[in-house]
């Protein structure tokens, strides 16, 4: 079948709309018609070359939408069934899933080629290179995708995908850094760096796991009220401001946690953020910047006597197969917001417009809405 789907060719130059080539569902996979995709910073990383990926791809890794089919062996859903897709597949059997680690499946080792299991991909499309990758194995920016059945977890019928789109990336990613990576007590005191569509998330992690001072930091204003809105007791410009903050709220020891989700994580941000963390405090790092750059140059020493801990956090240390619905439950009961955190939505068509909104600080978070014909 055709479908058009959102493709970088060149890292640098813009995404182009074009129509390829989708084959059906083999062993094991099933054809998605996304409804609803994601504008999540981290495409930008694969356009712009930060993440380096195999191309062309097809973008779009937050999505949402209906089996249309399912090929053989197939038994996680059936046609008709809607889904929140997750960005990391899980197998249930590595031994990251069997230790409740889905985060970190084996599975996911490809997200970048953009490859099915067997190198198979079901996207084709015009140019020298024929074989399209789909972003995490998903693609979500495609009208249609052929997809694992590892990739899809299914909600209820009655779940708005609109908003339940949120679930596949950015609202995990963030409340888990905070509730999971982060572990977050009643009344820490906690600071989040960042508040675009996985830093909003962190924040109203660290709310629901009951932080007492919640410093959200953005050089934004509109950020920097949203976090207001939505749980932060404080918010300020910089890192450094947050630590002063901190450390006035603390007999001046600093943060408990920090959770680290600017878009893109330089020296300078991990190192106000170690300073702003105290004691036997632990900072989390969500957000990422180039595979080659070194952002961390931190002095050893005095994270040994201050026992801090620093560590990495890839899709806030959730599983998907449990945490999607459980997410998606906190949103019923009014605990996790999602429809405050959509800013705009856009069609395929408007995918560049989405990030420039997204670069130039607009939105929380944008949404695709999908057309079919
Ligand atoms: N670890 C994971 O599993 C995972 C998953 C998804 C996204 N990410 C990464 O998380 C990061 C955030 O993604 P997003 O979609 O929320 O991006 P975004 O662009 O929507 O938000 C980033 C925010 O950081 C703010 N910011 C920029 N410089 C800052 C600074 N010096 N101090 C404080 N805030 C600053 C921006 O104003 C913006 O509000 C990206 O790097 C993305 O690739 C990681
Ligand atoms: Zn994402
Ligand atoms: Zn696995």
């Amino acid at each position: 079948m055709k479908t058009k789907a959102a493709v970088v060719y060149e890292t640098g130059k813009p995404i182009e709309i074009v129509e390829l080539d989708l084959d059906g569902p083999r062993e094991g996979e099933v054809l998605i018609r996304y409804t609803h995709a994601g504008l999540c910073h981290s495409d930008v990383h694969i356009s712009h070359g930060d993440l380096e990926a195999r191309l062309p791809m097809v973008l779009g890794h937050e999505g949402a939408g209906i089996i249309e089919e399912v090929g053989p062996g197939v038994t996680r859903v059936k046609a008709g069934d809607h889904v929140v897709c997750s960005f990391i597949p899980n197998c249930g059997v590595c031994r990251w899933c069997a230790t409740g680690q889905q985060a970190i499946c084996d599975m996911g080792a490809t997200i970048l080629e953009g490859y099915l299991p067997g190198e198979r991909f079901p996207f084709t499309g015009p140019g020298a290179e024929k074989n399209y990758g789909a972003m995490c194995m998903l693609g979500t920016f495609s009208q249609y995708a052929t997809i694992h059945q590892n990739s899809v977890v299914k909600v209820d019928d009655d779940m708005p995908l609109d908003k339940a789109v949120l679930v596949g990336c950015g609202v995990p990613t963030g409340w888990g850094s905070a509730v999971n990576a982060a572990a977050v007590k009643p009344g820490e005191t906690v600071i989040v760096v960042g508040v675009g569509g996985i830093g909003i998330n962190a924040v109203q992690g660290a709310r629901f796991a009951g932080a007492k001072n919640l410093i959200a930091v953005d050089p934004l204003e509109n950020k920097r009220e949203k976090a207001m809105e939505l749980g932060a007791t404080h918010a300020v410009a910089t890192a450094a401001e947050a630590m002063e903050l901190a450390q006035s709220m603390t007999n001046g020891n600093g943060a408990d946690k920090t959770i680290i989700t600017a878009g893109i994580v330089t020296e300078e941000i991990v190192t106000d953020s170690f300073n702003a963390t105290g004691k036997g405090g632990t900072i989390v790092l969500t957000g990422l910047n180039k595979l080659s750059v070194d952002n961390i140059k931190l002095p050893g020493s005095i994270m040994t006597l201050f026992k801090k801990t620093l560590k990495g956090s890839l899709f806030g240390d959730c599983n998907p197969t449990t945490d999607i619905p459980k997410i998606l439950g906190l949103y019923q009961s009014g605990d996790i917001k999602l429809d405050e955190i959509i800013t705009r939505t856009y069609t395929l068509d408007q995918v560049n417009e989405g990030y420039e909104d997204l670069l130039n600080g607009k939105n929380i978070r944008g949404v695709l809405i999908h057309e079919h014909s």
